[in-house]
């Protein structure tokens, strides 16, 4: 094996060198490495990675300090299937969630990570998720044999030596996340550029604060402080504590005054959360003084102040963003994030060590090597339709390189959320924008939320499926206790956030989308902003609050009276089988459902 800095533990803590010591045991790696998140550390691993054949070097000129790695064809994705919350009892872990008994799944890990580690190097890898030292922030550490994994750690987490310092000062905060891509080498067994497992589980027991994961190396299954801990672990965590952790942008609206207002937002998986948090105004509102700035792309956890007011923070350092239709029309903020520095996963390697994806640009490369490392022309993906990038490939950028990052995003406090947001994915049924009567029914439109499966984990492509405040397979308990704990989280507030459903995705007649987006996203966050401020006027209907096409500012968008009534339409027909959808989700539900939503259906039911 190559040389190893830090074979020598770097932590004095007894209760992190017994368990590193007894991991290696059960997991007989070659070798053990300390992580202390250097530069220099960063650079000898990439620079091994790309000896080994796990990582090609971009050109350096075009992309500098860019990577490309491709994975294995079955491992592209999270495997919802696969994950696991093994909570005592089967009902505290609730019927949205895979569970096994946690003595069983115990014993299984057992086996799955005996010897799992062999010919390979065990990082020990320490991250905070959220400011050093902040009082929202929580530790892990993440013992993992993937190189692949650290380095993209690095990007998303704050990691190494200064986190090992508050690790011995207090142990007892720390998670236990173990990770394996469960492909030990015999001696002299060559590697392959991606290793895994076709067998995969990606494991939470919340009870104890422990995360063991295996089979996989990407994304949310390996990089196991975003999903698996940040979501996963901390909202049982946040509901044990008083807190909220949700799969939620934030972003900051300055408006011509220089008054900044932050809203965060849950719109599932691939449905649109990098690009609202990065959005950029149309001219008009730039010219007036409209600014976006962006405090995080994917997770917010969120907590009441001393005032009453809740406050959130961006738990992660990095975007770990889907590339296909990210471009320089449609986010060119994520665009200047990801041009150096950045760790590509599945997208296409273009002939001048370059890379691609669909969407990128209007004009196609005339020839690349596609995600998975065969010959790809514009023919091909014509006649075939093979795609160059993965629909699920991703770029892993650092935050701090994006244009619009808020001065205050790294503030220890947070900031002040006004309003949440919720919004699927939905061809039909729901209109461009809404906002809900009170925080009850604001609970119940998120609780209720739907939208249109996407490529950012394995199921049916398209299928409308309920995905409650899109944590569907994010929350770590019961369902319906999570919608306890939202109704009860308003008590402790002296200033309630206003809650909107938005829908981008609404398609006409002919399956094209009847709204532009984007850019363009900012007359609707305008109106939100407006009914925040008390000064937006809107009617009501069964559904809620709707702005009038008077109530939006149209001013540089051709969009008229007529394709905006049939955005907001209400179509009672599509209504009733949505109501029947909301009440198949609170059957399987039941015996956790606060009664509050039962009411809140009844009220909708009335009104309709
Ligand atoms: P995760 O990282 O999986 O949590 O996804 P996300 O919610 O951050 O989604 P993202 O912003 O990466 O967008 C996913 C896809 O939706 C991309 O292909 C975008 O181009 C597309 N998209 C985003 N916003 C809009 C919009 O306003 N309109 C339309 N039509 N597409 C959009
Ligand atoms: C998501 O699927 O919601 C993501 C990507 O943000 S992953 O980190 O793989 O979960
Ligand atoms: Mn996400």
């Amino acid at each position: 094996m190559n040389e190893h800095h830090h074979a020598t533990p770097l932590s004095t803590n007894q209760h992190l060198l017994r368990w590193v010591e007894k991991m290696a045991d059960l997991c007989k790696p070659d070798a053990i490495h300390w992580i202390d998140g250097s530069e220099e550390e960063y650079d000898r691993l990439c620079a091994q990675m790309v000896a080994s054949g796990s990582f090609i070097k971009l050109n350096q000129k075009t992309w500098p300090g860019c990577f490309l790695a491709r994975s294995d064809a079955s491992d592209v994705a999270r495997v919802e299937d696969r994950t696991f919350i093994c909570a005592l009892s089967k009902e505290a872990a609730g019927p949205t969630n895979n569970w096994v008994n946690p003595f069983e799944m115990r014993k299984t890990l057992k086996g799955l990570f005996h010897g799992c580690m062999r010919g390979r190097t065990m990082y020990v890898l320490p991250f905070s998720m959220g400011p050093l030292g902040s009082p929202m922030s929580q530790i892990g550490v993440q013992l993992t044999d993937s190189p692949y994994a650290v380095v993209n750690m690095r990007i998303m987490t704050r990691i190494g030596k200064k986190v090992f310092e508050l690790i011995d000062r207090d142990f007892k905060r720390v998670v236990p996340c173990v990770h394996s891509v469960g492909a030990p080498l015999a001696k002299g067994q060559a590697d392959v550029p991606w290793p895994s497992n076709s067998e995969k589980y990606i494991v939470h027991f919340p009870e104890t604060r422990e995360i063991w994961s295996y089979g996989s190396g990407y994304g949310g299954n390996a990089l196991l402080g975003k999903k698996c801990f940040a979501l996963r672990i901390a909202s049982a965590m946040a509901r044990d504590e008083g807190w909220m952790a949700e799969h939620m942008l934030i972003l900051g609206v300055e408006n011509p005054e220089g008054k900044k207002t932050y809203v965060a937002a849950a719109f599932p998986s691939a449905c649109g959360k990098t690009n609202f948090a990065m959005l950029i105004p149309p001219p008009h509102f730039r010219e007036q003084g409209w600014k976006i700035w962006t405090v995080g792309d994917d997770i917010a956890w969120i907590k009441p102040d001393a005032e009453g007011r809740l406050r959130a923070i961006n738990p992660e350092t990095g975007f770990f963003g889907v590339a296909p239709g990210t471009s320089d029309t449609t986010n060119p903020n994520a665009m200047q994030a990801l041009a150096k520095n950045t760790i590509f996963t599945n997208v296409a390697l273009t002939d001048d060590g370059g890379v691609w994806w669909e969407g990128m640009t209007d004009l196609p490369p005339a020839h690349a090597i596609d995600w998975q490392g065969n010959d790809w022309t514009p023919a091909l993906a014509k006649e075939k339709g093979v795609k160059a990038a993965h629909p699920n490939s991703r770029f892993t950028a650092p935050a701090k390189q994006c244009p619009t990052i808020d001065p205050d995003w790294e503030k220890p406090e947070g900031v002040p959320i006004s309003a949440f947001i919720f919004g699927g994915r939905r061809a039909t049924t729901m209109p461009l924008v809404y906002q809900a009567f009170n925080w009850s029914s604001g609970v119940y439109v998120g609780a209720t939320m739907g939208s249109e499966m996407t490529a950012a984990a394995g199921g049916t492509l398209g299928k409308v499926r309920r995905d409650p405040m899109a944590m569907l397979p994010f929350c770590g308990y019961n369902m319906g206790d999570y919608f306890r704990h939202w109704m009860n989280m308003q008590r402790n507030l002296s200033e309630t956030p206003r809650i909107f459903h938005v829908n981008w995705f609404r398609k006409d007649k002919d399956g094209k989308f009847i709204w532009p987006g984007f850019s363009e996203n900012m007359r609707v966050l305008k109106w939100i902003c407006d009914r925040v401020r008390a000064g937006g006027r809107a009617k009501e209907s069964p559904i809620g609050w709707l702005p009038r096409y008077k109530d939006i500012d149209w001013t540089g968008l051709d969009f008229s009276q007529e394709k905006f009534d049939e955005l907001q339409s209400f179509d009672r027909a599509a209504w009733r089988a949505e109501v029947l959808g909301h009440e198949e989700l609170f059957i399987d539900l039941h015996s956790h459902l606060p009664k509050e939503l039962v009411y809140e259906r009844e009220l909708l039911i009335c009104r309709m």
